[in-house]
């Protein structure tokens, strides 16, 4: 069976048309379109009460907001981190000047192995910038210990973490610093945009300067800024996706369910590991496709694709096997390539009706 309807990884959220169009008129008025303006404000209050943190800075995307992190903290010489990530996080340590050290995975939840960071730790090391790969918390206690130990400061890339709390902890109260990313194909959304929480109150005025061009006022400049400012379109989008992102959770967290229903038995698939004690986002629906499934990853997808069906392979080619950092960096990293080569994140967003899913599940179990 073909879907007439091609069914992609996910579907951004958005707002009814007419809240947005109502919104504008608050910008038209105003006439702030940016600089950290009434919405934005707003926006800034709502999200610190959302995620549970008590100091936040909103930033133009997230990728922005990584690298405004590491200036701030003024980074140096070496960073321990996962390959098994997006671009950016690797990205954003090589465009600051820093080498990166790749830590392997662990094979339970995908994130950095909190137990092989030591071993890595150089007298060159300035910190370490773990990624909550899909929303699944890091073993965040054992990692701010080991840079407490060591003096390294922590930046967690929560980009897929929006709301994830650990008991009722906010993700992004761990570490020095916790990036978050709102951009479009997240789970929740800013169109583009990013945000920087962190534990201490004074990093605010460093993290305004780094995305402001480091005007402190017209007459003083006190550091070579960029510019990172989320502009109130941005923030209204924001303001009015706060209102449905738990909604949104909720919907996503029935659809998981719905694919651990199906696929939960199926010999060679393996899915993560529920956890009681986390509040998930359920941001990806990944899948491990072991030899005992009987075909690869990679004709799993193709078989899908025939269906209209386009699962994404993230992360796939692993970070260090990027044509621009092939051999560049230290790190034997095993067990993310055996993730790397085997990984599909499935559709997954808040309204993919239950016979997509159906769908989906039917094809992978061959039927
Ligand atoms: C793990 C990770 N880090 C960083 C980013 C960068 O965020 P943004 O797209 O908001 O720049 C993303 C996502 O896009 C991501 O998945």
């Amino acid at each position: 069976m073909k879907n007439n309807e091609p069914i992609y990884v996910t579907k951004p959220f958005l707002p009814p048309f007419e809240e947005f169009t109502e919104g504008l008129k608050r910008i038209w008025d105003s006439k702030l379109l940016t600089n950290f303006g009434p919405i934005y404000n707003e926006l800034l209050e709502g999200l610190k009460k959302y995620l549970g943190v008590e100091n936040l800075s909103l930033i133009v995307n997230g990728h922005q907001a990584l690298e405004i992190a590491i200036s701030t903290l003024q980074l140096s010489g070496e960073v321990i981190t996962t390959p098994f990530t997006f671009a950016s996080t690797t990205h954003a340590i090589v465009r600051s000047g820093l080498e990166p050290v790749f830590c392997d995975i662990r094979m339970d939840n995908y994130n950095i192995d909190e137990t092989k960071i030591e071993d890595l730790i150089t007298e060159k090391t300035s910190a370490i910038i773990p990624v909550h790969v899909y929303g699944t918390p890091c073993n965040v206690e054992v990692i701010d210990a080991i840079a407490k130990r060591h003096h390294l400061k922590v930046i967690y890339d929560a980009a897929h973490a929006f709301g994830v709390k650990i008991g009722d902890q906010g993700i992004g109260t761990y570490g020095d610093i916790s990036m978050f990313s709102f951009h479009a194909t997240k789970v929740y959304n800013t169109i583009e945009g990013g945000g920087l929480a962190f534990s201490n109150a004074e990093l605010a005025r460093e993290i305004y300067l780094r995305q402001n061009f480091g005007i402190a006022n017209a007459e003083e400049i006190l550091l070579p800024g960029t510019n990172a400012k989320m502009n109130e379109f941005q923030a209204l989008m924001g303001l009015l996706n706060l209102k449905y992102v738990e909604q949104e959770i909720n919907n996503r967290k029935k659809k998981v369910e719905l694919y651990r229903h199906y696929l939960s038995k199926i010999p060679g698939i393996k899915l993560l590991p529920n956890s009681e004690k986390i509040k998930q986002n359920y941001a990806y629906f990944p899948i491990v496709v072991t030899e005992e499934y009987g075909m690869t990853r990679d004709e799993l997808a193709v078989k899908l694709q025939k269906h209209n069906i386009f699962p994404r392979k993230y992360f796939y080619p692993l970070i260090t096997d990027f044509t621009c950092y092939r051999g560049r960096y230290r790190g034997d990293t095993p067990n993310a390539r055996y993730i790397a080569d085997r990984v599909l994140c499935l559709p997954i967003w808040g309204g993919i009706s239950e016979n997509m899913i159906y769908e989906i599940c039917q094809v992978i179990l061959g039927e």
